[in-house]
């Protein structure tokens, strides 16, 4: 899709959405936004408005209304964005979908969007609309055969001009904003089609070979360890994970580094990279789940997407993607449930549970994470069905013992719209985890599972500022809504940018 920026007023385009707000006050009643109105009488003799009469139309959050006009514009979507006062970035990201679904409806091909003044930041009001408007047009057909000539796939809606009153003004910023849009929007939809991919296609070398060819797109460092290197490196947690797989491990480091100037700050992010988790011998016994088990390595997704996004946006942060990427699977060489392993930090470990594999393979990671000296530490991973019970399918978890990391992951994901949902680090909950005969079982008891997970992944952080995002629910959405379309959501890019670009902000003003 093309995104460009024009300046208002609204007189001719094939198909133009208007945001409109709920009237604020008791008997206030709806009426059309002014550029409408008066085009509505000159030109459409009150169509508009008898539509929206009869529609019961009052801009109310979620609402749209689709038209088809004589000229000078065809098609008209008007789209809720409810009481102006309690408007959000998020709920003008989701008015900007609806409508952009309604013009594909309608069958348009441009589409210009009308600004209106929101109240929030303009700058990231202009942002979120450029997001939503990139995110509801991706449409994934990778793994579809060509469409015959009656058929029509795809979206609609290739060009889309936003009008922004006072553009001139502020011209820099604006196309700035765009440009963080456009660069979050491709990595999440990189993050979208990792996870969307099946486990025969993106496999353990296949999420290094994106990884490689991110390095060599962007001018990143890549090293990628295979099953020896990672041995040497003492990383047992991790392999035993690895065993009975056909396919390599390989574990993946890509670091971003700014190309003047020192880094303000050294970060990592962590991700969960199961390309495939059948449960290894406590296998998956529900055929939906393990069917669903090519997501597992949303939280890798997620960090390569991020990677793509931060390298073409510049920060002057030097940020660490460390994947730690196998399947779990089984074979003679599977590990037995009771097997101990011993992580690269040296702590012993009892697999109760072979399908409480996340954690084992993340513990070598986030040992690998601290060691480079790094200022904080953020993990992602689809970890727990616990958390998809606790918090259900929309939000993520957030577990850390640092109160500034959760503000600023709560701050991010405030600008990003992507939910997330503090729980606790119930450190007597680790209890669970004790074992008879090495330092601490994989799993403990049913209850309280997302953070047993989190304390388990807590041992092998020692001093460094870190948080966990648990992401199994929201890493796939059942249907369309909003800017998410029912698949791979790429939940957590652009959270992830957010939260690095703060860092980086925050570091420079100190
Ligand atoms: N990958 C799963 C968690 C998961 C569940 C992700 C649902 C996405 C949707 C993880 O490896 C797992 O199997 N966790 C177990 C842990 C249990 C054995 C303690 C779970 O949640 O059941
Ligand atoms: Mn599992
Ligand atoms: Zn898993």
């Amino acid at each position: 899709m093309q995104l460009r920026l024009g300046e208002p007023p609204l007189t001719q385009a094939e198909c133009a959405l208007v945001y409109c707000f709920a009237p604020s006050g008791e008997n206030a009643t709806f009426s059309l936004p002014a550029e409408i109105a008066s085009l509505d009488e000159k030109v459409w003799s009150g169509l508009v408005a008898e539509a929206a009469q009869e529609q019961k139309f009052q801009g109310k959050p979620n609402s749209s209304l689709a038209l088809r006009l004589p000229g000078p514009i065809r098609k008209l979507v008007l789209v809720g964005l409810g009481d102006p006062a309690a408007l959000t970035l998020e709920a003008l990201r989701r008015a900007t979908a609806n409508g952009l679904r309604q013009a594909h409806s309608l069958k348009a091909k441009q589409v210009v969007l009308s600004l209106p003044d929101t109240g929030l930041d303009q700058v990231r009001a202009v942002q979120a609309v450029a997001e939503a408007s990139l995110l509801v047009a991706h449409q994934d057909n990778r793994f579809k055969s060509p469409p015959k000539p009656e058929e029509e796939r795809g979206f609609s809606v290739e060009e889309v001009t936003l009008l922004v009153p006072g553009l001139a003004q502020a011209r820099q910023d604006y196309e700035n904003a765009l440009q963080r849009a456009t660069e979050m929007a491709a990595g999440t939809i990189l993050a979208r089609e990792l996870v969307a991919a099946p486990a025969n296609v993106v496999t353990p070398p296949a999420l290094a070979d994106t990884a490689r060819q991110l390095a060599q797109d962007y001018g990143l460092e890549v090293e990628i360890l295979g099953r020896e290197e990672c041995k040497a490196l003492g990383m047992g947690a991790f392999l035993g994970v690895a065993q009975a797989s056909d396919l390599p491990p390989q574990f993946i480091h890509l670091t971003y580094k700014p190309k003047e100037g020192d880094p303000v700050t050294k970060l990592a992010l962590v991700g969960k990279g199961l390309t495939f988790d059948s449960g290894g011998l406590n296998i998956k016994t529900d055929s939906r789940s393990i069917a669903m088990m090519k997501t597992d390595m949303g939280g890798a997704a997620a960090v390569l997407g991020a990677a793509r996004a931060l390298a073409a946006l510049k920060p002057r942060v030097e940020v660490h993607f460390i994947v730690a990427a196998t399947e779990n699977m089984i074979s003679g060489r599977a590990l037995h449930p009771g097997d101990i392993l011993t992580a690269s930090n040296g702590k012993t470990i009892e697999v109760n549970n072979t399908d409480a594999e996340g954690r084992l393979t993340l513990a070598d990671a986030l040992v690998f994470a601290e060691k480079l000296g790094v200022d904080a530490i953020v993990d992602l991973a689809t970890l727990t069905g616990a958390c998809v019970i606790a918090l259900g399918e929309e939000i993520a978890g957030l577990f850390t013992p640092d109160e500034k990391l959760a503000q600023e992951l709560q701050q991010a994901a405030n600008l990003s719209g992507e939910k997330i949902w503090r729980l606790p680090l119930e450190e007597s909950y680790f209890e669970g985890l004790s074992s008879t005969v090495a330092d601490m079982k994989n799993t403990g008891p049913r209850s309280g599972g997302s953070i047993t997970a989190a304390l388990f992944l807590k041992q092998f952080v020692e001093k460094t500022p870190w948080a966990h995002l648990d992401i199994a629910g929201p890493v796939w959405a059942e249907k369309d809504s909003g800017y998410t379309n029912k698949g791979a959501t790429g939940y957590g890019v652009r959270t992830l940018v957010e939260w690095v670009l703060a860092r980086e902000m925050a570091a420079a003003s100190s």
